[in-house]
């Protein structure tokens, strides 16, 4: 069945919605979500978004682009950068006139907390001098990712998006690298359907499902990084994963940097803030790469606290910010504490442990989220990219928190500004008359094998040794090891058995088509992870441990070869204002 519509977003979390917002009434606009768009990952975002708006203390762009140019341990793309730390504040004043609900200060005004690497120089006068925690993450307690998706869903019903939810994404038709459209199927009733378009904006999310211990919701499989690398294009910078420093014990589940905003202090078995041993100045708000590796670190020196299943984990302290600040600012993420692990944060400290929580890496892009064909910066003609899948390289390698809402509304209406651009010229292509026949063999050939291998097994396996080769520290000899697992199980994949063999509410099938793209894009992050010989923001190695400017100042093209190992090529970052320096806090 074909449909057509002039712009189809692949997605529905912040990033899909904002540029669907954009797109004017006269043009057709799709929306097709895997999920029930207010289910989208972005609502699981908690600690808030961030500006220099000032509202609490003096604050500038300048200083957010500095931060997060530091931030990004110099990988970051600058000019993106700027653009993005630039439009912030105009973003959050949007947001609230669109009628997202932030927390206030007494005055009315939006309220802001400090968050990790967010700072300004203690003296003026010393720009790059000692710098001191600023209050620059604007936020609605510790629900920010919730109302500002639901903010935006709203908008875009009231905008007359047509939304296709619950239907998977498995094609892009791509010609004479020209976008035409993509395939997807109706989860309810595995129908195929093929949408044509002028224009695709890809804002699928992340694919934190690779690891075992994760923030991400199920949905987060790297879907649409996982379209773009089939269809032959690449993907940049996907060795850089970020850990959060506090993901509940256990299960993953993010226990929001709010809480050290408002005050909360890590401490090891013997109740020392160990923060103060590796980022003196800031501490508990160091940024995200190095709080998770020093908690790795104090667990790996025998300061963990050793569970009764034998894993280990370290606290986050809250007792002492009182029940008042407790409930009304971090009701949600106390709320999890007790739920899943009957601990009560007001008079006891939260078990804590990194989780897998952001990709700093994924679908090449310039800053008007137009899809990067090569390392040389030319275009795919009618694709875009938007949100967490796309990498226009503003978090370099390692993303400050906050700054992922910010990019979510940010990148997002440019791209919907440059959709409505492009389809002022643009028409529909002429489809190849085979358009979904791909999609329909994959389908048949998984519903007809009588493999022997569980899909559950595969992705198990993967997830485990991602996490024990490929998390926070790194070595030559895991990595190895890491790439010999992924063969055996991309062999393994091909002898799958898909179960359920009816067409209603299929998750066996989609459980199948999102495991291809879970090993996929753990491809990308591991050959990446084992060219790149340095450390560098989130990618640790510890047979590396040095930044090396000299030769790693550019960012990874992995390019899919299929049966054989990818092919990895290289772009300089671009710098404009900030020369690399020595990263400390
Ligand atoms: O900790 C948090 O609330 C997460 C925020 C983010 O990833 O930006």
């Amino acid at each position: 069945m074909i449909k057509k519509f002039d712009v189809v977003i692949v997605g529905a979390g912040g990033a899909g919605l904002r540029a669907a917002v954009e797109i004017p009434d006269e043009y057709s606009c799709a929306v097709i979500s895997k999920v029930f768009p207010t289910r989208s990952h972005t609502g699981t975002a908690q600690g808030g978004v961030c500006a220099a708006l000032s509202n609490m203390e003096d604050d500038s762009w300048e200083n957010h682009a500095f931060d997060t140019v530091k931030g990004s341990d110099y990988l970051g793309d600058q000019d993106s950068i700027e653009v993005m730390c630039k439009d912030a504040i105009r973003a959050i004043m949007e947001l609230e006139h669109m009628g997202m609900p932030f927390s206030r200060n007494e005055d009315g005004k939006i309220a802001q907390r400090q968050f990790g690497g967010h700072t300004k120089p203690a003296d003026m006068n010393d720009p790059y001098g000692k710098r001191v925690s600023v209050k620059r993450a604007c936020y609605s307690a510790d629900r920010t990712g919730h109302v500002m998706l639901q903010t935006l869903y709203e908008n875009s019903i009231k905008n007359q998006v047509t939304f296709f939810s619950e239907y998977f994404v498995t094609e892009l038709l791509m010609e004479d690298g020209v976008c035409k459209g993509v395939v997807a199927f109706d989860i309810a009733t595995s129908e195929l359907h093929i949408f044509q378009a002028k224009a695709v904006l890809i804002a699928t999310g992340g694919y934190g499902r690779v690891f075992r211990i994760t923030s991400n919701s199920h949905a987060g499989t790297g879907d649409g990084m996982a379209l773009v690398y089939k269809a032959g294009l690449p993907l940049e910078d996907m060795e850089f994963f970020q850990f959060h420093p506090t993901g509940l014990w256990k299960l993953g589940i993010l226990v929001s940097e709010a809480a050290r905003g408002e005050g909360g202090i890590l401490k090891n078995k013997d109740g020392e803030r160990f923060m103060i041993r590796y980022a003196p100045t800031v501490m508990d708000l160091a940024p995200r790469d190095m709080v998770s590796r020093a908690i790795i670190t104090e667990i790996r020196e025998g300061r963990g606290i050793r569970g009764s299943d034998g894993t280990d984990y370290v606290l986050l302290d809250l007792t002492h910010l009182g029940k008042e600040v407790i409930d009304d600012k971090l009701p949600e993420i106390t709320g999890f504490a007790r739920t899943y692990l009957g601990v009560e944060p007001t008079t006891d400290p939260i078990p804590i442990q990194p989780t897998a929580h952001y990709a700093m890496g994924g679908i090449p892009t310039n800053v008007n989220c137009e899809v990067l064909l090569n390392e040389d910066g030319d275009i795919v003609r009618g694709l875009y990219a938007a949100g967490e899948c796309a990498c226009v390289s503003v978090h370099g390698g390692n993303r400050l928190g906050t700054n992922s809402l910010l990019d979510l509304v940010v990148f997002g209406r440019r791209g919907g500004k440059a959709i409505h651009e492009f389809l002022k010229t643009a028409s529909f292509g002429e489809l190849n008359e085979h358009a979904g026949r791909d999609t329909n063999e994959t389908i048949k050939n998984l519903m007809d094998s009588n493999g022997n291998e569980k899909i559950s097994n595969i992705r198990t396996e993967l997830q485990n040794s991602m996490m024990e080769d490929c998390g926070v520290f790194r070595t030559d000899e895991g990595l190895r090891k890491m790439i010999s697992k992924l063969k055996e199980l991309r062999e393994r994949y091909k002898n799958i058995a898909v179960q359920d063999k009816s067409r209603v509410f299929n998750t066996d099938l989609v459980e199948a088509l999102e495991l291809e793209n879970l090993l996929l894009t753990a491809e990308a992050t591991v050959y990446g992870a084992y060219a790149r010989h340095e450390s560098r923001g989130a990618h640790t190695r510890e047979d590396f441990p040095v930044r090396d400017d000299q030769n790693w100042m550019k960012h990874t093209f992995a390019f899919r070869k299929e049966e054989q190992d990818p092919e990895l090529k290289f772009k300089p970052v671009v710098v404009t204002r900030y020369q690399p320096m020595e990263r400390k806090y």
